[in-house]
């Protein structure tokens, strides 16, 4: 738990580094007497899936020094000895009934492991056989191979990898490089255009390598300077660019030279070698590995052979089949303004093709898929369900602008069928009607009861019985559809989204992004960099799969199934961390910084306060007086610019816009704006009129809202053209 000195303290308290006097009186107070009021706040941050501060208020003994050595004695003592007696009384009045503390994750957790040595060793070979692994990183040792592996995604090194495996550390393997030579790119806006960032260069591949060396947490990398080298390698500072030192080496995107390859080098020995013999290569699982009890081994696995490796320029169109560019998003319930903003980002920053009615030759266009549960989240869909969800999605203001002809190509909207979706996985489709109950959460299982009609136990799934309505009157757990406040949390649909994002991204291929996730700029270079990914937990080393990106039918996926499998569909992110941890699979989902896609999230749990970034997720909608002339009068841009997205973590239940609450496009979309506005809620709102200050969250909303009305361009200067 991070303890802080009074100094920190002290500046916690003023919300973004900026003082919130509102008088000069009160200005010079806090510097006459520094750090010596009676109480002082220590923060105290408690681990969870939605992690939360206490804040604990304790005796300042600087305090106490001031009014005399011998009274303060005095003093101290009485209050030792009554807040012994105190505690002493409370534990003895409540100590029975909440005595657990939160257990930190991992420990106490019984070990997953189902695969052997040997099918963790293919499983990183087919993945970095197929250019899944385009990174300079070594690989675990524990995985027992005997050889260097070649790797098509990485350039050759200078050095032989044999060197460069002694001087690593004893722990890890090289790779062997093979594969084309790498142009870093020097982007910048051209001379007629500065205004506006350029679009990135199609075919273009971030080098996570170089992101993690500017952005590890763990390294002590500070979000802001991140995003300052995101922003500098991807030309996003147009036109403000600021002298400084050698950036060279902030440059993160690259494309893949022409020319041909160099054949790969026939696999070295390298028992033999002396330093890097171990016993893993003696026994299967003896060492380093603990096998879940109870449950037996997989039999060995049967992997594909391994994708074709092409470089970008080698394709004959934009578009790579085996890498679909599909951002996909889990909906459960009627739709809001929150799937709504999440499409209007997309639109707004990525290469849709709006601007133009025949450029798609030249860049691949990304694709939006919106995934809608139609009932609650244990229900199975009504035949009639797909047409349903069209009528539905139809008559909402909030969702019906999407359906307008123009975004036919880009914005896509699909039936979530529980059934149907657990049927793709070839690793589960035989066996998953076995479980017990598909809502497992971090060892935490829900039970659906089976009399109810409308659950998918998985027994009963098949008997397509259940008539549902779109909208369920009942609002107990087990039928809540979406979140309506932070009492009434859907938890089953957040548990069913869980698993979800593993089955869209390993079926379809993909990035699954959470629905409270706004896109901030074109993700063609993430596309390019073809590992998987999601990104870090906040200051723990597990991940968060808010972002995740899973290759088509990869091994990495099929371990993933295999061992969800056999620990009961449990899915939990921190679950997840688990299974990949104990099989050393870690590596092959890079765990990518939070400055990326989650910028406020340290800051928000008091992390990195010295040098803060000035917004916490309660800031987003509820920007404080002192800080709200920013929004304003930066807009969009002044909006964690280099970051790849925002997530605000939840808030379901706050408006995006409190004072125009209705989805404002302009004459084209009148008929949902007039019946948004027939609310009575609205209606009121309408009446108070506009406010003065407006939070980032409405800024943002009413920016991309001037964007798809025609009334400025989107981030890279280009106009919708309908
Ligand atoms: C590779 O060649 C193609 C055409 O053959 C060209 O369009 C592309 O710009 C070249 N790429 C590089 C990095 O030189
Ligand atoms: C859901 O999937 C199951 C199994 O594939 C299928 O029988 C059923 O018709 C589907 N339901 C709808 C509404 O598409």
């Amino acid at each position: 738990m991070p303890s802080h000195s009074p100094q920190k303290l002290h500046s916690r308290r003023l919300s973004n580094g900026l003082p919130q006097y509102s008088f000069a009186a009160q200005e010079k107070r806090p510097r006459q007497q520094p750090a010596f009021s009676w109480l002082v706040p220590v923060i105290i941050t408690l681990p969870g899936r939605q992690p939360r501060t206490l804040k604990c208020w304790v005796i300042n003994p600087f305090a106490l020094a001031r009014c005399g050595r011998k009274r303060a004695c005095l003093l101290m003592t009485c209050l030792v000895l009554f807040a012994l007696y105190f505690t002493f009384a409370l534990t003895q009045r409540f100590g029975t009934k909440e005595k657990r503390w939160p257990r930190p994750p991992f420990v106490g957790h019984p070990p997953t492991l189902v695969f052997r040595r040997d099918d963790l060793a293919k499983i990183w070979l087919w993945e970095i056989a197929s250019g899944h692994y385009p990174s300079r990183q070594p690989i675990p040792l524990e995985l027992g191979l005997k050889f260097i592996p070649d790797n098509p995604s990485l350039p050759p090194r200078k050095r032989p990898p044999l060197a460069i495996a002694y001087e690593a550390s004893p722990n890890s393997l090289p790779t062997n490089g093979f594969g084309p030579k790498r142009i870093y790119l020097d982007i910048q806006s051209e001379y007629d255009n500065i205004a506006y960032p350029p679009r990135p260069v199609s075919g273009s591949i971030a080098d996570f390598d170089i992101v993690m060396e500017h952005c590890d947490f763990s390294q002590r990398k500070f979000v802001r300077d991140c995003l300052e080298v995101l922003r500098n390698g991807a030309g996003l500072d147009n036109g403000k660019r600021l002298r400084r030192g050698n950036m060279d080496d902030w440059k993160y995107i690259f494309l893949e030279a022409n020319g041909t390859k160099p054949a790969p080098i026939a696999p070295r020995e390298i028992v033999s070698e002396g330093s890097l013999t171990s016993s893993y290569f003696e026994s299967p699982d003896s060492s380093g590995l603990t096998k879940k009890p109870g449950a037996p081994w997989e039999p060995p696995l049967m992997l594909s052979t391994s994708v074709p490796v092409r470089s970008h320029s080698r394709l004959s169109t934009p578009c790579d089949a085996d890498y679909p560019r599909v951002f996909h998003m889990f909906w459960a319930g009627p739709f809001t303004d929150k799937p709504y903003m999440a499409l209007l980002s997309f639109l707004y920053t990525q290469n849709c093709g709006l601007h133009d009615h025949d450029s798609h030759e030249h860049a691949c266009r990304p694709q939006f898929w919106m995934w809608i549960n139609p009932g609650p989240a244990a229900s199975v869909p009504n035949p009639s369900a797909t047409e349903d969800m069209f009528n539905e999605l139809k008559s909402n203001p909030w969702a019906s602008p999407f359906l307008h002809p123009r975004f036919k190509n880009v914005i896509r909207f699909k039936l979530w069928n529980t059934t149907e979706q657990l049927d793709g996985i070839p690793e589960l489709k035989d066996e998953w009607r076995s479980l017990e109950t598909l809502f497992n959460s971090g060892g935490r299982v829900i039970n659906v009861p089976n009399k109810d009609s409308h659950a998918v136990s998985p027994k009963e799934s098949d008997t397509e019985t259940a008539r549902l309505s779109m909208r369920h009157e009942h609002d107990d757990p087990i039928h809540r559809t979406g979140s309506k406040s932070s009492a009434s949390y859907d938890r089953l649909s957040v548990i069913l989204s869980d698993m979800a994002r593993f089955i869209l991204c390993h079926r379809f291929g993909g990035i699954y992004l959470d629905a409270d996730t706004i896109i901030l700029r074109d993700w063609e270079e993430v596309w390019g960099w073809k590992g998987a990914f999601a990104y870090r937990w906040s200051r723990l080393e597990r991940y968060n799969t808010a972002v995740l990106h899973l290759n088509k039918g990869s091994a990495l996926g099929t371990f993933l199934f295999r061992t969800a499998l056999k620990n009961d569909l449990d899915f939990h992110p921190i679950t997840v961390s688990r299974y990949l941890k104990e099989a050393y699979l870690e590596g092959l989902l890079l765990r990518l910084p939070d400055a990326l896609f989650d910028p406020a999230w340290l800051n928000t749990e008091y992390l990195q306060r010295d040098r803060p970034l000035s917004l916490t997720f309660q800031k987003f909608f509820d920007t404080p007086m002192a800080n709200s002339a920013a929004p304003q009068a930066l807009g969009f841009d002044g909006f964690f610019k280099g970051a790849y997205s925002y997530h605000f973590h939840n808030f379901w239940w706050k408006p995006f816009d409190p004072s125009r609450n209705w989805p404002d496009l302009g004459p084209r979309f009148e008929a949902g704006e007039l019946k948004a506005k027939s609310s009575p809620k609205v209606k009121a709102s309408l009446e108070e009129g506009d406010r003065r200050d407006l939070d980032w969250s409405t800024v943002l909303k009413r920016t991309f809202e001037s964007y798809i009305r025609g009334e400025r361009p989107n981030m890279y200067g280009e106009w919708i053209k309908w």
